[in-house]
Formats: C-alpha cells, structure tokens, sequence
C-alpha cells in the first residue's frame, strides 16, 4: 500500500469567529444550568459512566511508517479512562456515548503552551465514525438554535435536513459501555500520515438493551460488576488517509471508507480487573480534563472541527474549574480510592 503524502488543512473563513461564538453559548450554558452552589460538570459528556485504570500495549507488527510518537516502539503505558454520555439523563435514554483515554508516563513536549511538561497523551473517541457538522460554524449554527429553545431548534433542524438525519443516528442505546465501537470521527496526524482512530471491544458483551425502566446508571453497574470478575480488552486501530477527496480532512461527516483503507491494529488495551465506582473516584474522574491537544506534536489534531476544539476544550474547563474552585492536574499516575 502506498500512501499519498498528508493531505493539507484548509481553514475555512469565519472560523474562529464560530469557535468565540461556540465558547460564548456554552459558558452560557452552564452558568445557566448550574447556578451556584451547585457543582459545574463539563458541556458535553457530563454523565460519568466511569473513570477506570488501562493498560495501553503498543504491538510490534504494524508497518515501520506509523512507528511514530506513543507509536514508535513496543511498549504498555499505564492509562486512565473516562466512559460518559453526551447529556444527563438515564444511561437508557438514547445518545452519543463517549471514551477518553489519557496516557501517562508519555515522554516529549507538549502541544498545548499550557501543558508543554505534561506527560500525558489523550485520544477522545465518540461512540459512532462520524461527527454530525462539517465544521465549527456549522456546530456554532446548531448551539446558537438549541440554545434559543425548542422551537428554533426544530425550525433548525427542519431547514438542514442532513444534520437532523446525522443527528438521529447518533443518538444509540447501549447495552454495555464495554461493547461499544468507538471512532475518533475527526482526523490526526501520524508521521507524513493522516489517520482516523478507532476502538473495538476483542469479543462481543452478551448483555442486551435492559427492558422496562432500568436503573438510571445501569451502563455504571454493568461495567462494574464484569470489571469486578475479569479484565476486559479492546483493540485500538488506526486508519490511514490514502484518498485525499474520499476522505477528507476537513469534514468529519464522511466516514472513512474500510475497503479503500483497512484498520490497521496499533494496540491493545486492557482495562484492568478493578472496582471504580467509588464516590471518591467519580469525583477524580469528573475534576480531569481531556482534550485532543494533550498530545505530542507527532499526534497533532487535523481538520477544522478539531482546530476548534483546542480552545473550546481548554476554556471550557478552565471554565468550570474555576466555577467549583478546583484545579485541573494532568495525572502521573494510577491513584487508589477507598
Ligand atoms: C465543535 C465540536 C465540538 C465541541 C464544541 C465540543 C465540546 C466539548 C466540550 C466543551 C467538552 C468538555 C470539556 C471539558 O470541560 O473538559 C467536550 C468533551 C468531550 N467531547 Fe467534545 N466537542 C466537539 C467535538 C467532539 C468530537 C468530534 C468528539 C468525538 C470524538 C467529541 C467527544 C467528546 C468527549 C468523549 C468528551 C468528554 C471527554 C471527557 O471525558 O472529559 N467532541 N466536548
């Protein structure tokens, strides 16, 4: 297989005017939604499925030109996992669903000035291969009429009839958070490369939709009960660009097509046998922050929904630390929890 060299970014005009706009609507939001004294939670994937500990084993036996960053040579680095849902409301109610995976223990500086020494690498996947906007002022559209009520957020969706169908399909009901496969939707750089990630559970959960009205953190309970008997593994992938239109860098509706260019398997990850679903440990796992940009330069997002991304992500928890008082650490190691 040869690949074509990367193909270039193209930021469209108005962009960082959309991403301002995209930060002014969810400071908003939250201050709306969480007035004092209660705690802010994060504007998107608020709902804590769980915080749990990984083992991420890069393999050997992948071709040489990937062997780039947390990539380049055989080795298990200790991770920390989040697993949430979009909204809040019962793990039953339809949604996207998410998985952030923080790497310790990554040597190299940082791309964010913020977190040059930091010794973590993230990669934040969404429950489906596709996003539902193809750039920030699209998703700035969205928000802006959601955020004036119902009525125009119908009128919205009735007039951009292909974001209400992308809408639709994300929203799923999960039987086990374990079971689901995750993309990364938006595409990274790795080397010369382009590539999209993607995440598979190794064998399939047995679990089904629960039927009737289940607990409202089901999904919670599920994981911790499996976790408490046995270790569960996933495999991570990458996808790499070998067609500049067909899989375009600038718009992350298009899923990548899997004939044109099979996932290649870069690691696997174990997530430990544990318990998680202390009090204690939800909390730490709510005070972390996750950004695609916590990530060597060899890493570095691509494509305008994740140029947006590094200032909305780093604000936004800003943001809302500030609003609880606390401050957001980058973790060095597993931590233990009673
Ligand atoms: C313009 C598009 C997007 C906006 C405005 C946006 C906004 C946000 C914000 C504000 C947060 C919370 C940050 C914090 O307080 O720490 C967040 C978290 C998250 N986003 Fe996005 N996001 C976008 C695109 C995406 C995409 C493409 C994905 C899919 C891979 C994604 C998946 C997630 C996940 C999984 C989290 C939770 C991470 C965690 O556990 O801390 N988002 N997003």
């Amino acid at each position: 297989m040869t690949i074509p060299k990367l193909a270039t970014e193209n930021p469209p005009k108005g962009e960082a005017k959309a991403t301002e706009k995209i930060i002014s609507l969810l400071k908003k939001t939250l201050e709306k939604d969480y007035p004092p004294p209660k705690r802010t939670l994060r504007d998107a994937h608020p709902k804590q499925v769980g915080l749990v500990k990984a083992e991420f084993t890069v393999l050997d036996d992948f071709p040489k030109q990937f062997k780039v960053g947390v990539f380049k040579e055989a080795k298990t680095f200790k991770a920390w996992i989040r697993f949430s849902k979009l909204s809040n409301g019962p793990d039953i109610s339809k949604d996207s669903r998410g998985m952030a995976i923080k790497l310790m223990g990554v040597p190299g500086e940082k791309i964010l000035e913020s977190q040059k020494t930091a010794t973590t690498q993230d990669f934040v996947f969404m429950s489906t291969q596709f996003f539902v906007t193809k750039d920030v002022e699209g998703f700035a559209g969205l928000l802006n009429a959601v955020s004036k009520g119902k009525f125009r957020a119908g009128l919205y969706f009735l007039t951009h009839p292909k974001l209400a169908k992308l809408f639709l399909k994300i929203r799923i009901q999960v039987a086990n958070i374990l079971g689901v496969e995750w993309g990364s939707t938006t595409p990274y750089l790795l080397g010369e490369n382009a590539v999209k990630y993607a995440v598979t559970p190794d064998r399939f959960t047995s679990d089904t939709i629960p039927k009737g009205t289940p607990a409202d953190n089901y999904l919670t309970q599920r994981m911790a009960s499996q976790l408490a008997e046995n270790d569960f593994m996933m495999n991570f992938y990458i996808q790499p660009q070998v067609d500049a239109e067909k899989m375009p860098i600038e718009d992350p509706r298009v899923v990548w097509s899997r004939e044109l260019s099979p996932l290649i398997r870069v690691a696997t990850i174990k997530v430990l046998k544990q318990t998680f679903d202390s009090e204690a440990q939800q909390m730490y796992g709510d005070q972390l922050s996750f950004t695609p940009w916590h990530s060597l330069p060899e890493h570095r997002p691509l494509g305008g929904i994740n140029r947006g991304r590094k200032a909305i992500y780093e604000t936004m928890s800003a943001f809302r630390h500030k609003r609880n008082n606390e401050v957001s650490e980058e973790p060095t190691d597993w931590k233990d929890f009673d």
